[in-house]
């Protein structure tokens, strides 16, 4: 018998037919999903292997798999996995950095221009008021070019911001737990402390990994150091920014507007007070979820899969796990 291979249905859905054609010489693909560790589906229990949108993984989770070896997260970010507790059951936990930074940092770009020039409105404006009879003036824009862009993490992601950033003429600011001192050679980037970061920002943009120590990262005390004409712009993690202080920001104009790819809770209710804000431009979570990238992604995932079920370590191990050599079964 082949082993199991349990895959979120968004993977699949992302990529028709990609995991079959890659994985079925050497496993069965089971496409499965579970947000709550009492009501895991039985016929996924027996996976060897996972590859996982951004269901949760903890120790009540991984009792319900016995057999597993590899958590390949579809994403960078692995905030969804305890890290730990795989690691004690000697489970590796793989993810997918590089390949889907451009792709995020575009849509950065991308709401950065949105709220610059007031795109989404100027679109309704169109279709609901240019040729009507009330000759209603649309909302002026801002350039880009010679504002001050602030970026919280120059790490892959933050990277490929900066770079098509300076292409638009913009000043490159940073903060990060750590100098990037090839980047400030590169790209003019100048290193300054998070409150200076805030104060002198016209954008500010967050890309850091969501941890205990980002976690509110930017709260009510932060926003309120940030110009009144300033805009954040979140592609990372919602629970880095306090939200409720955020809506608050919005709404009395500690800060001019947002851009926002992320939230604490997603989908975002249609109740949250964001969703009825002029000033923010909302996407959902779709900093990845390009045709080419996504298949890259999957590409990643089956790399890795393929690597633990052979008994070889997987190419892409996260930070906390790399040197690391489990072998399941003669492990436990
Ligand atoms: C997307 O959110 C990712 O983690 O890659």
């Amino acid at each position: 018998m082949k082993p199991k291979v349990m895959v979120s249905p968004g993977v699949r859905d992302d990529n028709p037919g990609l995991l079959e054609e890659k994985l079925s010489d050497i496993a069965e693909v089971v496409y499965g999903t579970f947000r709550d560790p009492k009501n895991i589906p039985s016929d996924i229990k027996d996976s060897e292997a996972m590859i996982l949108a951004l269901e949760p993984i903890n120790d009540e989770v991984l009792d319900n798999f016995p057999k597993l070896k590899i958590i390949a997260r579809y994403g960078v970010g692995y905030d969804t996995v305890d890290v730990n507790a795989c690691t004690k059951r000697g489970i590796y936990v793989t993810h997918t950095p590089g390949i889907l930074s451009h792709a995020v940092a575009e849509l950065t770009i991308g709401l950065m221009l949105c709220l610059s020039r007031a795109l989404i409105e100027a679109d309704r404006y169109v279709r609901t008021e240019w040729a009507g009879p009330k000759g209603s003036r649309l909302k002026m824009g801002i350039d880009l070019y010679g504002k001050t862009l602030g970026i919280i993490g120059l790490g892959r992601i933050g990277y490929e911001v900066a770079v098509r950033a300076r292409s638009f003429g913009m000043k490159i600011i940073y903060y990060d737990v750590e100098r990037k001192y090839e980047a400030e050679k590169t790209l003019g980037a100048q290193y300054v402390d998070l409150e200076t970061l805030l104060r002198e920002s016209d954008f500010v943009s967050i890309h850091v990994p969501l941890t205990p120590q980002t976690r509110r990262l930017i709260g009510e005390k932060e926003l309120r150091m940030m110009k009144p004409t300033a805009y954040l712009i979140n592609t990372s993690r919602g629970a880095v920014v306090d939200e409720e202080a955020l809506c608050r920001a919005l709404k009395e104009g500690w800060i001019a507007g947002a851009g926002l790819d992320v939230f604490v809770k997603e989908p975002l209710p249609l109740d949250s007070p964001l969703i009825g804000m002029r000033n923010v431009v909302l996407s959902p979570h779709i900093g990845t979820y390009t045709v080419e990238t996504r298949r890259s992604m999957a590409l990643m995932c089956i790399e890795n899969v393929r690597a633990a079920l052979m008994g070889m370590v997987p190419p892409n191990l996260v930070p906390e796990q790399r040197g690391m050599v489990f072998k399941r079964g003669a492990f436990s």
